[in-house]
């Protein structure tokens, strides 16, 4: 199945590598970053696409740390070392971390060099690899420097989720709710199947992704309602200090805080509160507790004094149809 919506196709498929293959074909050399549980766990992937002769592999420490400045020059002077060309390409296999650090490597190096996505984790898949932000983090805070740049492929596997732990594959899940309340109850109903089929649920979480990349690529309106949960999930992330908590373990705290809110302001309908939280439950997305919600509020508060022009915070009247208020 292939979405052609944007300025880059993106390829869901079951281990077919066919149609990446055939990309790889128009570049000279081939420079992929991957990280180690990555590259450990999916050799068969390595040794079926790659032709290791034009390919020079760059291999990072798993995690969020290594979306670093330290690591980013690391990779550009490796890449460099080995003489890396405009007509050579750039691949992150892995999730987030690599997918945004070896986006910003492509964004960056030689001035920009192709880039194709083939994103690991389910959170991958469904987020980060397709709307191209790119970057990395700094002591200061998530995702400062950066930048917008297209991939010029994106190529997602379902494969790769069979060794994903239950956690990460969830964390995806969390992303994928949140589409479905922004963009698509039908999606919504569907994920109350467990067994429903993966790569029609991938393709319909992207799509609502899409539509909204689409009318504002640059984050000035629409762009904004994808950040539904993620004003409190942000606050959460930060106070819990990134280890103890998974992003779509915050952001579905954060869902459930914009619900209740939202009913306060009488926008929202409901029986929402009820129908979410079952579903969140059921991906086991509310286990860990988060105590008192204040401490949380006040961070909210601390980062809205850095905006001139408050906090627009994203609420939902009823499945399908996000709002954004000035908080
Ligand atoms: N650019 C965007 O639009 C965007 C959107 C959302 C999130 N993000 C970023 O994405 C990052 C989080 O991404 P993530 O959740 O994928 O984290 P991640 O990349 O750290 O991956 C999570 C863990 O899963 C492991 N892993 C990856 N693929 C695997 C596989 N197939 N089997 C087994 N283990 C595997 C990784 O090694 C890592 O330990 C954050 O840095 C976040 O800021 C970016």
């Amino acid at each position: 199945m292939i979405l052609r919506d944007l300025n880059y196709d993106i390829h869901i498929t079951n281990n077919n590598h066919l149609l990446l293959i055939e990309k790889l074909r128009n570049y000279a050399r081939v420079f992929i970053v991957t990280d180690a549980h990555v590259y450990t766990l999916h050799q068969d992937f390595f040794n079926d696409v790659f032709d290791m002769k034009k390919t020079v592999i760059h291999v990072i420490k798993p995690g969020e740390t290594s979306k670093s400045l330290e690591v980013y020059q690391t990779i550009c002077d490796n890449f460099l070392d080995h003489q890396i060309k405009r007509d050579d390409v750039i691949i992150a296999v892995g999730g987030g971390v690599v997918g945004d650090l070896a986006g910003f490597v492509a964004a960056s190096l030689l001035r920009g060099v192709d880039f194709i996505q083939v994103p690991t984790t389910l959170l991958a898949m469904v987020d980060s690899s397709v709307g191209s932000k790119v970057g990395i983090n700094t002591r200061q805070g998530k995702n400062l420097i950066g930048h917008f740049y297209d991939p010029s492929f994106v190529h997602i596997d379902v494969n790769f989720l069979n060794t994903l732990t239950k956690r990460e594959r969830h964390n995806g899940y969390a992303e994928i709710i949140k589409a479905s309340l922004i963009g698509d109850s039908e999606l919504f109903n569907q994920l109350k199947n467990p067994k429903h089929p993966i790569e029609e649920v991938i393709r319909r979480a992207l799509q609502v992704k899409i539509d909204i990349v689409k009318k504002d690529p640059f984050e000035s309106h629409e762009r904004m309602f994808l950040n539904f949960g993620h004003t409190l999930g942000h606050a959460i992330e930060k106070v819990m200090n990134y280890e103890t908590i998974k992003h779509g373990e915050a952001i579905s705290h954060g869902m459930m805080y914009a619900i209740k809110k939202g009913i306060e302001y009488q926008i929202t309908e409901h029986t929402l509160e009820r129908e979410v939280e079952n579903l969140l439950n059921q991906y086991e997305l509310l286990n860990i507790q988060i105590g008192d919600i204040e401490m949380y509020e006040k961070q909210m508060q601390s980062d809205k004094k850095q905006r001139k022009d408050g906090l627009q915070f994203v609420l939902i009247q009823s499945i399908g149809n996000p709002f954004i208020k000035i908080i």
